[in-house]
C-alpha cells in the first residue's frame, strides 16, 4: 500500500466525493493537476504527457447525455497516450436495448481488460454496484440524482485556483438542489474542511435532501435553507448555480415549478442585475449544461468563472487517472 491508497478510502474505484481526503486534494491531486495544465501549455510537455499512460485502456460507458464528463475523459485519456473506447448512448447502442441486466454487462465489459471504466447512469447507486461486480475500477461519472464525484473534484479545485482557499467560505448552492448530483458531490467535499458554511437557496419543492442535511449536521457545518436568492447572492464568497434537472422532477414538482413560473414567481434565474449584488470578490459557478437560469450576457462578466471550470475538467481527470493506474492503488484490482 503506498501513500496515495492511505489518503483514499475505498480505493480502488471513485464513486463518491466522500471518498476524498482534504489531504489527498490539497498536497496531492490539485497540485498534479497545477503541473499537468503547465505541461499541456507546451509541445514538450504534451509530449512527455503523452508517455504516462501509453498503452492503457480507457472504457466509457455513458447512459444518459454528457458533453463535459465524457470528452473531457476522453481527451484526458489521449492526451496521457491512452486508447479510448467508448458507447456514448449505452441505453440505445448496447445490449440493455435487447434485454440485457446491467449486471451481466460489467461482468462481461471488465473481462475484456480495460485499465478503467468510467460510467454515466441515470440510477443512482449504479457506480458503486458496478464497483461490487467489476474486475477493473470502475469511476462513476454520474449515477441519476446520486454523486458526481469528478465534477466536485474540478468545482473544488477551481474554488481552490479562484479564491486560494477553501477555509472559511461562505458557498451558495443555488438552484435545484434536491436532484443535482453535483450539488451533493460538492457538499460532501466542502464539509470536510473546517469553517466552511452553505446557504441552500432553492424553491420549496427542491429543497435539499434530509440524508445530507443529517450528514452537514454531523459534521457540524453552519448552513442555511433559503427560498430567496438575494440573501445567497448577497453573502457567499461562491456562488453555485445549477439548473433544475428535469429529466428527474416528479409530476407534482413539475406541476407546481410550472404554476411558480406562471405566477412570476421564479426566482432562481440570475442575470447581470443579481451578479452586481454579489460580494465585491466572489466567483459564480456552474456545472453546465445551463439552460436558460444564467442569461448570456453574464458569461463573459468577470465574476462567471464556469468555462474555466469546466475547462479544469480535464487536467483534474488526467491527474486522477495518473494517481489511479501509477500510484499503484489500482492493479490488480480488488472487488468491494
Ligand atoms: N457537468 C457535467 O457533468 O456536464 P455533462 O453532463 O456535459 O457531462
Amino acid at each position: 500500500m503506498n501513500g496515495t491508497q492511505l489518503l483514499w478510502t475505498d480505493a480502488p474505484h471513485v464513486f463518491s466525493a466522500k471518498q476524498f481526503s482534504p489531504e489527498f486534494l490539497l498536497d496531492i491531486l490539485f497540485p498534479l493537476t497545477r503541473i499537468i495544465s503547465g505541461m499541456m501549455q507546451s509541445d514538450e510537455g504534451r509530449r512527455e504527457l503523452s508517455t504516462w499512460l501509453r498503452g492503457r485502456v480507457l472504457c466509457t460507458m455513458f447512459y444518459e447525455p454528457s458533453t463535459r464528463t465524457r470528452l473531457s475523459f476522453e481527451l484526458a485519456a489521449l492526451h496521457l497516450g491512452m486508447k479510448v473506447v467508448s458507447t456514448e448512448n449505452a441505453a440505445e447502442f448496447s445490449s440493455t436495448k435487447k434485454g440485457e441486466v446491467f449486471r451481466h454487462t460489467i461482468e462481461v465489459i471488465s473481462r475484456y481488460f480495460p485499465d478503467v471504466i468510467v460510467l454515466r447512469h441515470k440510477v443512482e447507486g449504479t457506480a458503486a454496484q458496478a464497483a461490487r461486480i467489476s474486475r477493473v475500477p470502475i469511476i462513476n461519472g454520474g449515477d441519476g440524482p446520486g454523486q458526481h464525484p469528478t465534477q466536485a473534484l474540478l468545482d473544488l479545485f477551481c474554488i481552490f485556483e479562484k479564491l486560494g482557499r477553501i477555509e472559511g467560505l461562505t458557498v451558495a448552492l443555488c438552484g435545484d438542489l434536491r436532484y443535482g448530483r453535483t450539488i451533493r458531490s460538492l457538499a460532501y467535499l466542502l464539509s470536510k474542511f473546517p469553517d466552511v458554511k452553505l446557504i441552500l437557496a432553492s424553491p420549496p419543492e427542491l429543497r435539499l435532501n434530509d440524508d445530507l442535511k443529517a450528514h452537514l449536521d454531523e459534521r457540524k457545518v453552519a448552513w442555511r435553507e433559503v427560498t430567496n436568492l438575494q440573501a445567497a447572492l448577497r453573502d457567499a464568497d461562491v456562488v453555485y448555480f445549477t439548473r433544475t434537472q428535469a429529466e428527474r422532477l416528479r409530476w407534482r414538482e413539475r406541476l407546481r415549478l410550472r404554476l411558480r413560473h406562471l405566477l412570476g414567481n421564479n426566482h432562481f434565474k440570475i442575470g447581470l442585475r443579481e451578479v452586481e449584488q454579489m460580494q465585491p470578490n466572489s466567483i459564480l459557478m456552474h456545472p453546465l449544461p445551463i439552460a436558460g437560469e444564467v442569461a448570456h450576457e453574464v458569461d463573459y462578466y468577470p465574476k462567471a468563472v464556469y468555462f474555466d471550470q469546466a475547462g479544469y475538467g480535464m487536467a483534474i481527470r488526467m491527474a486522477l487517472l495518473r494517481l489511479m493506474l501509477v500510484g499503484g492503488a489500482i492493479t490488480p484490482c480488488e472487488r468491494v
